[in-house]
């Protein structure tokens, strides 16, 4: 059946509005019952804590400490194969070098590779940087959107098609799946978004094939750019931030979807389409473009950014849904687990200044700085607190993706970059330790009823 274009499909229609409320009528449960029944929402007990659910060696998140057998916050650590992520970045950033793919190989194998095997890990994915023949032309380019987190689960899925052993599940199949997928999410990220600027902004149109020898992060710089030109320092802050996002723990929402999945005995690819619509979410990796959506709208209504009260009049107001967009969240701030600090936020911050100086936005940073001080005391005073907050990382990466001119589409896409080395390893760790499929209860609460026949409903 053709289309017909006379019909909005996005209309709610007022049958739409109707069943809308009968769903919302039908579906709302009393809140009294979940603290009744002891539900952990969330998956979270009554202190906010995430309740266990399963055991890792891949990463370690570490935000309290204990003090006279109190536990009490401290600054946060993260450990990727149990080094601190801090001493990693002091390791290669001293050696001059760039860090994403050591990390991804200490995340994947549980070492960290020597001189050699990064080496031969590196070529490996160099190998793999190829899309199928016309790939770019029969999938990127058709139906492009302005949301490049869908269309990179597009590609995700359309690579099973093309896999001949998509279902197989041995280990050795599994990682050459993720080390592709690796290889290959910064090129489908950066020609989705070209397709997109071509096709619906109705700008020209780059297609850079990789240039063999670039590390991941020149490699995303390289393809965007229509001159291929960037700076050591732009590369080098990038590659930092793909450090920093590519694993945390095994709870986090895009994750621990990957470990449901995984369980259920799928394939790679739905694993990985099923972390990315995780990881989109506005509280989750999507965090990023509302950050620098809500400072753009906070630059509107704070004139003088060096305003103090004019900043916390802002912040109030965002948390009385009051301003930007009205969920009454101060995107960037506070983490499930972290309470003090963020590791990923304070080494991000190091690196920030030197590319506000470079790219002149010390102002903005300043401004970034004073809602970093002042958006944790806010939200103490207007929230029930069960720790402390401050700054995440999404709060900086949205800033350095600004100063190194990405287009906001690219945002979350760059994170799934980088995340899915952390994927690749829970997925890995999934299927080696295989128990039983994933499978939390949920209690009913309404009563049974009685079907009533059709022509005997009211
Ligand atoms: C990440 C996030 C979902 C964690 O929430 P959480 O696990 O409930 O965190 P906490 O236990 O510390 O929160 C305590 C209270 O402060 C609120 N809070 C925490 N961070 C907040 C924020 N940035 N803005 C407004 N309120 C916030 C929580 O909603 C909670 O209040 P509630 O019990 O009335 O719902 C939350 O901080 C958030 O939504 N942040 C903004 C989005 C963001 O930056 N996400 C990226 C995370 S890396």
């Amino acid at each position: 059946m053709p289309i017909d274009k006379s019909i909005n499909y996005s209309e709610i229609t007022p049958e739409i509005k109707e069943l809308g409320q009968l769903c919302i009528d039908n579906s709302s449960i009393d809140p009294a019952l979940y603290t009744k029944y002891q539900v952990n929402r969330g998956l979270r007990d009554l202190n906010g804590n995430g309740v266990l659910t399963g055991l890792t060696e891949v990463s370690d998140i570490v935000a309290t400490k204990m003090v006279d057998g109190q536990k009490v916050p401290c600054d946060g650590k993260l450990y990727y194969r149990g080094i601190d992520v801090e001493d990693i970045v002091k390791g290669f950033v001293t050696e001059q070098r760039f860090g994403f793919e050591e990390v991804t190989y200490l995340l994947l194998f549980g070492k960290l590779p020597t001189v050699d095997e990064l080496d031969m890990f590196t070529k490996q994915l160099e190998r793999y940087r190829s899309l199928p023949t016309n790939f770019v032309r029969d999938i990127i380019m058709k139906a492009p959107t302005a949301d490049m987190m869908n269309t990179l689960s597009r590609c995700v899925l359309t690579l099973y098609g093309y896999d001949k052993a998509a279902n197989d599940l041995s280990i050795d199949n599994v990682l050459r799946q993720c080390m592709q997928m690796i290889a290959l999410f910064p090129m489908m990220s950066v020609y989705s978004y070209q397709a997109y600027r071509h096709y619906v902004l109705g700008k020209s149109l780059y297609i850079h094939n990789p240039k063999p020898g670039l590390s991941t992060a020149e490699l995303i710089l390289y393809t965007l750019r229509s001159n291929r030109r960037y700076t050591k320092l732009e590369a080098s802050v990038l590659d930092m931030a793909l450090v920093l996002h590519a694993e945390h723990g095994g709870g986090n929402n895009s994750t621990f979807t990957m470990h449901v999945v995984t369980s259920s005995g799928t394939d790679t690819y739905s694993a990985v389409s099923a972390s990315l619509g995780s990881l989109k979410g506005p509280k989750h990796g999507g965090a990023n473009i509302k950050v620098v959506q809500m400072f753009d709208d906070m630059k509107k209504h704070v004139k003088d950014w060096t305003d103090e009260a004019a900043i916390e009049k802002y912040l109030r107001d965002l948390l009385h849904k009051e301003a930007f967009d009205k969920a009454g969240l101060i995107y960037g701030m506070g983490h499930a687990v972290y309470s003090i600090s963020d590791p990923r936020a304070r080494v991000l911050n190091i690196f920030i200044q030197r590319l506000a100086a470079e790219k002149h936005r010390d102002k903005e940073y300043a401004l970034y700085a004073a809602v970093e001080r002042l958006a944790p005391l806010v939200i103490a005073d207007e929230r029930k607190m069960y720790k402390g907050v401050s700054a995440n990382v999404d709060f900086y990466s949205g800033l350095v993706y600004s100063m190194l001119d990405l287009p906001l589409e690219l945002y979350t896409p760059i994170f799934a970059i980088s995340r899915v080395a952390g994927w690749s390893a829970h997925r890995i760790e999934e299927l080696i330790n295989a128990g039983k499929i994933i499978r939390p209860a949920y209690k009913n609460v309404l009563p049974h009823d009685d079907y009533v026949p059709l022509k005997d409903r009211k």
